[in-house]
């Protein structure tokens, strides 16, 4: 079977439709064909400042969701980052094959230390892809599903796998970035000029656990253009090609079918359906995460069971890399 690893970080409270649709609806599809192991990435949600209590209870609730979704844990690997410390032991060695200029280059890293203000951005957060070249490739995995943002440090992470074959013998397996077509990039509602993202204002984000009322008011606030046609044309009309493609994605029907559906309606109609189309199939996820998140010790076990499915395949990959870097056997 081939292996998938993909992470995400507890950064929020809830996860949003980005998120789902870029990536995680693919963690639960591949399930069926691949080995899978899904983390969620504590230890990279510290590059950013976090109050400990909130990232705890995010950590959780970030679970939760994964298992309301469909993750399901007699299959697949869910675990928590920081508790397999592998990670963090293959990443120190990729840090040191990994150049100052190429980290430099990454633009993940530049967007958000300029956020920070310069200066002020964490050594973490400027080795944040290194660490997650380290989350893939720790489990040799073959395939990553991502969205589109994270191409980029998929490209650094294949770097790093071919570049530690050719100096110290074949090692690592070189994955592939798995992105969706047509969700591999959802909008903001209010900026559909940018993606989807928890760090812009909430009104344009659509978080998996809003109530359904918040949800539908968001999506009939959402930024269109002056035009009257519902018609998927992403370079002239963001706005409306995005509900186009929400809509798509969630109801499974082809963007020409739902440009004829529409062809007599206008924007409020679009509007209103995409509201209907998201709140049905959010509801029994948000439904799902708040039974789970009533019994925390449950999920507890599901996590410590599986790091330690994890860490059975993690500790292979780390005792052959220390082994090839030189390492002396502890004895
Ligand atoms: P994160 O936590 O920002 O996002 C999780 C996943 O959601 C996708 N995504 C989107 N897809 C479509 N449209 C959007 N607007 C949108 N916003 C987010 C992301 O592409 C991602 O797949 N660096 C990663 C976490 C990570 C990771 C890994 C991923 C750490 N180690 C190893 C894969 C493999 C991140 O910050 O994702």
């Amino acid at each position: 079977l081939p292996r998938v690893l993909s992470g995400i970080q507890p950064t929020a409270d809830s996860f949003h439709l980005g998120n789902y649709l870029g990536a995680l609806r693919q963690w639960v599809s591949l399930q069926e064909s691949a080995e899978a192991f899904y983390c969620v990435v504590d230890l990279h949600a510290i590059t950013l400042p976090q109050d400990p209590a909130t990232l705890r209870r995010n950590t959780l609730v970030s679970a939760a969701q994964l298992l309301a979704i469909g993750v399901d844990p007699g299959r697949s690997a869910l675990f928590v980052q920081s508790h397999v410390p592998e990670h963090v032991q293959l990443s120190w060695v990729l840090e040191c094959l990994t150049g100052f200029g190429e980290a430099s280059r990454m633009t993940q890293f530049k967007d958000k230390s300029q956020r920070e203000g310069t200066g002020t951005a964490s050594v973490g957060l400027f080795t944040y892809p290194v660490l997650q070249a380290a989350d893939i490739l720790v489990y040799q995995a073959d395939e990553v599903p991502v969205g589109e943002d994270q191409r980029q440090h998929l490209e650094l992470t294949r770097d790093l796998a071919v570049r530690f074959n050719g100096r110290f013998g074949q090692t690592f397996t070189v994955p592939t970035a798995r992105i969706p077509q047509g969700a591999a990039k959802i909008l903001d509602l209010q900026s559909p000029d940018k993606k989807m993202s928890k760090s812009l204002p909430p009104a344009g984000c659509i978080f998996l656990l809003d109530e359904p009322a918040v949800t539908a008011k968001k999506i009939r606030s959402a930024v269109t253009d002056t035009g009257r046609e519902v018609v998927f044309d992403p370079e002239n009309k963001a706005g409306v090609s995005n509900l186009l493609a929400i809509h798509s994605a969630l109801s499974g029907q082809s963007i020409a079918d739902l440009e004829a559906h529409f062809a007599d309606s206008g924007y409020g109609d679009l509007k209103k359906e995409v509201a209907e189309v998201v709140t049905e199939s959010l509801a029994p996820i948000r439904q799902r995460t708040q039974e789970l998140l009533d019994d925390p010790a449950e999920l507890e076990r599901v996590l410590a069971a599986g790091a330690a499915r994890a860490r059975e395949v993690a500790s292979r990959t780390v005792a052959e890399v220390y082994d090839r870097v030189g390492f002396l056997a502890p004895g």
